[in-house]
């Protein structure tokens, strides 16, 4: 840096000097020429006067007027002499100083004599500089008969033009140090002390100290090295918590799923096959906004639980390109690597026409079949258009994959979810050696429910192209099991839970899906999280000393209105609490084209502000609403800062929020309250479970879990911890995964031996 500080500041000293005595040279010159100019004005006039005096002394021959009149102006300012010459150059009448310096007759007049015409000139004589200035006098008839000459001093002019240099060095001088300043200034301001406080977070980086970013004002102009150190650090601190597990591991004999075991145990399940994921919602969004490109990670627990198997296996996710600048970041073959800071996966974005992203995900899939299978009261509308749409883009699904899987012998193939219930056939039927797996990450509807739906028979047939068919619970598959045995002719082996269709099997299994857990390291203080609340609060202008926070997609199967009921209850029953407990709701905005989505997020503001308009003072409100996407990272501080969580489906899969709060919970103080309806219910058996219908209730959950005893609020949440820890995302893919690949792949096998017989036939 010191370096680099003087190069700046010698670089700087010479510019500055070379631009100054160059503008000042300039300067100089002129002030010089005027200088000169003025003089030669003011000897061309005294010159002329005198030169008409002197002509009338000539002709009246009177020699002592003409030494009397050189005596008088001989001594003008800056006058040196005046000499009076006649026609021949001899010398008439002359100052001693004039005679001392030019004596005899002077070149420069005999010159003037001899052309008739003034003659001027600057020259140096015995070490002075003159100006000098001869003119003819003429007679009656413009006849010459003599001459005048004048020299004056012009040592004045050189005395000026040293004063002046003498101000521009000073003027420079000044400048040059104004500029080293200024310099000195900057450098440790902007450049040495950011860099000095990097450095520091580097360091504590690389010790295994918790240390938080510095300010992105010491960013700003590192940001290109920031970007690459940032995964930098995450991959340290990621490869330092892996290795704390697996030396925790080793202590203690576990088996704990993490990433690394993940993908070393798909490569050798995989058999050097790749990984393809088909899921409707991609896990990164380019859009325009402002006009720059920004990504975005959208509010999905799918996704949340996709991305780590796709970043431990690398492999292909396959989804609808949604963002209206995701065009913009793909290749020609419409992919892209990611993660963008640490690309460790494709993506492969499909495009789809505003019509059938209506007919298929508006329509079908979230009109259609999410309301069919939540239980959430919501009427399911099926239209004959949105289901053409909806075959058609799995059709469009199912070709992009096919291309992707290419040459691939034994592709391993996880479709997601409702959207895709014809992917797996409409795949198997061209690929009989690719292993399928579609997991359904909704609930499934038990038989009665289910066949309101006019497409039913096609649904399941496109299901059961599957290997494998994974829901989150047990009650899922049983259900999903009835169904097929009511719909279709098939033979449901209960033993072993599958279906045995046209000569191919599909396993039905649970497979309750989870969340990362549990990264220990960088663990916060009780301190750090009561500054982190504190700052929260007053970012939000607010005042509490309870907080409760819930995460969701704005969704009416989420029980965000009973929730915000219970807190309502909760403070009617307990006003002590009335101006210290604040519920805070992260809510994505979700799927709002859907009239019913629009609706229900209205009604969900509209009742924070009912319950808000009833209770709040001063600086305090019972419901802080905060309808936006949030990142990662800011829902993960709410969940360190949350005394409780809330989630209240009126139905769930499995809900991961529950799960991620539990996770995020490192201090282990903090109580989950969790529906019953929820899948994540039959494993998170020490939150407090209620029934969100039952607003008294859940209100009384809220106050039992602000007076939990500290000791019982640590058991639960270790032990709920244990369990997430112990099935984690990693251990659901693996069994998912590991399954799959153990699946006997029957039709395949069938097609092995028919071209085979074909082969002995042809032969
Ligand atoms: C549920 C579904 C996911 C979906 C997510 C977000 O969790 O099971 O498939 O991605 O909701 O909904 P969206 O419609 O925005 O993808």
């Amino acid at each position: 840096m010191r370096i680099l500080s003087w190069r700046l500041i010698v670089a700087l000293v010479i510019g500055v000097t070379l631009v100054s005595v160059a503008s000042s040279w300039y300067e100089v010159r002129s002030q010089k020429d005027a200088l000169r100019s003025d003089l030669e004005r003011k000897a061309g006039t005294l010159g002329e006067s005198l030169a008409a005096t002197a002509q009338l002394y000539l002709l009246a021959g009177d020699r002592d007027g003409l030494e009397e009149m050189v005596e008088r102006f001989g001594n003008r300012e800056h006058l040196i002499g005046i000499g009076v010459y006649g026609s021949d150059g001899s010398v008439l009448a002359i100052t001693p100083a004039l005679n001392s310096l030019m004596p005899g007759s002077p070149r420069i007049l005999t010159d003037s004599l001899r052309a008739n015409r003034g003659e001027s000139n600057y020259m140096r004589l015995h070490f002075r500089r003159v100006y000098v200035l001869a003119m003819p006098l003429h007679g009656p008839r413009g006849a010459v008969i003599g001459g005048i000459l004048m020299a004056h001093d012009t040592g004045y002019i050189r005395t000026e033009i040293f004063l002046v240099w003498g101000r521009v060095f000073v003027r420079i001088a000044l400048q040059v140090l104004v500029i080293v300043a200024i310099t000195i200034l900057i450098v440790r301001w902007s450049l040495t002390k950011p860099i000095a406080r990097v450095a520091d977070w580097i360091k504590a980086l690389r010790t295994g100290q918790h240390a938080p970013p510095p300010a992105p004002s010491d960013m700003d102009f590192l940001l290109p090295l920031t970007r690459e150190v940032a995964p930098l650090a995450r991959s340290i601190q990621t490869a330092r918590g892996a290795a704390a597990t697996e030396a925790r591991l080793r202590i203690a004999n576990e088996s704990e799923w993490t990433a690394q075991r993940l993908a070393a145990h798909v490569r050798s399940r995989l058999e050097g096959s790749s990984l393809f994921v088909v899921a409707n919602r991609e896990p990164y969004i380019h859009n325009w906004r402002d006009g720059v490109i920004q990504m975005s990670v959208p509010a999905s627990g799918l996704v949340a639980a996709i991305e780590p198997i796709l970043c431990a296996c690398n492999g292909t996710w396959v989804a609808h390109g949604s963002g209206n600048a995701d065009m913009e970041m793909t290749d020609e073959h419409d992919r892209l690597q990611v993660p963008p800071d640490e690309p460790l996966y494709t993506l492969r974005r499909i495009w789809l026409s505003a019509e059938e992203e209506d007919g298929y995900y508006y329509g079908f899939a979230n009109e259609g079949l999410w309301p069919l299978c939540h239980n959430a009261h919501t009427r399911p509308i099926f239209r004959a258009s949105d289901w053409e749409h909806y075959y058609n883009v799995n059709q469009k699904f199912a070709d992009a994959l096919v291309e992707e899987i290419g040459a691939e012998e034994h592709p391993v193939v996880l479709i997601q979810d409702y959207h895709f219930a014809l992917l797996p056939r409409m795949v198997k039927n061209r690929l009989p050696q690719a292993r399928i797996a579609i997991f359904w990450h909704i609930p499934w509807p038990n038989p009665e429910s289910f066949e309101i739906c006019p497409w039913q028979r096609e649904l399941l047939d496109g299901l059961l192209g599957a290997d494998l068919i994974g829901f989150h619970v047990r009650a899922h598959c049983n259900n999903f099991l009835n169904t097929v045995d009511h719909v279709l002719e098939a033979r449901i082996d209960w033993e072993h839970f599958a279906v045995k269709r046209n000569d191919h099997t599909s396993l039905v299994l649970p497979f309750p899906i989870s969340v990362e857990c549990c990264d220990d390291t960088g663990a916060r203080s009780g301190t750090d999280v009561a500054d982190e609340r504190r700052a929260v609060l007053k970012a939000a202008g607010i005042e509490a000393t309870y907080i409760g926070v819930g995460v969701d997609r704005i969704d009416y199967t989420k029980g965000i209105i009973e929730r915000f009921q219970a807190v309502e209850s909760f403070l009617e029953r307990y006003p002590s609490y009335q101006g210290k407990f604040t519920f805070f709701q992260l809510g994505a905005p979700t799927r709002t084209h859907i009239k019913r989505y629009a609706d229900f997020q209205a009604e969900v503001e509209a009742e924070a502000s009912r319950i808000n308009a009833r209770f709040k003072r001063g600086r305090w409100s019972p419901i802080i609403l905060q309808v936006r996407q949030h990142s990662k990272q800011e829902v993960q501080r709410y969940y360190r800062i949350a005394h409780l969580c809330m989630v209240t489906s009126l139905h769930d899969g499995m809900n991961l929020v529950a799960k991620e709060f539990v996770a995020a919970k490192q201090d282990e103080r903090g109580v989950l309250i969790l529906s019953q309806f929820t899948g994540a219910a039959r494993e998170l058996r020490d939150a407090i479970i209620v029934n969100p219908y039952d607003i008294e209730a859940t209100g009384e959950a809220i106050a039992q879990a602000l007076r939990m005893d500290v000791n019982e609020m640590t058991e639960r949440m270790r032990r709920m911890r244990n369990t997430i820890r112990e099935h984690n995302i990693y251990w659901w893919a693996s069994s998912l995964i590991g399954t799959l690949c153990e699946v006997r792949l029957e039709q395949a096998e069938q097609v092995a031996v028919s071209a085979s017989d074909r082969v002995t036939v042809e032969t």
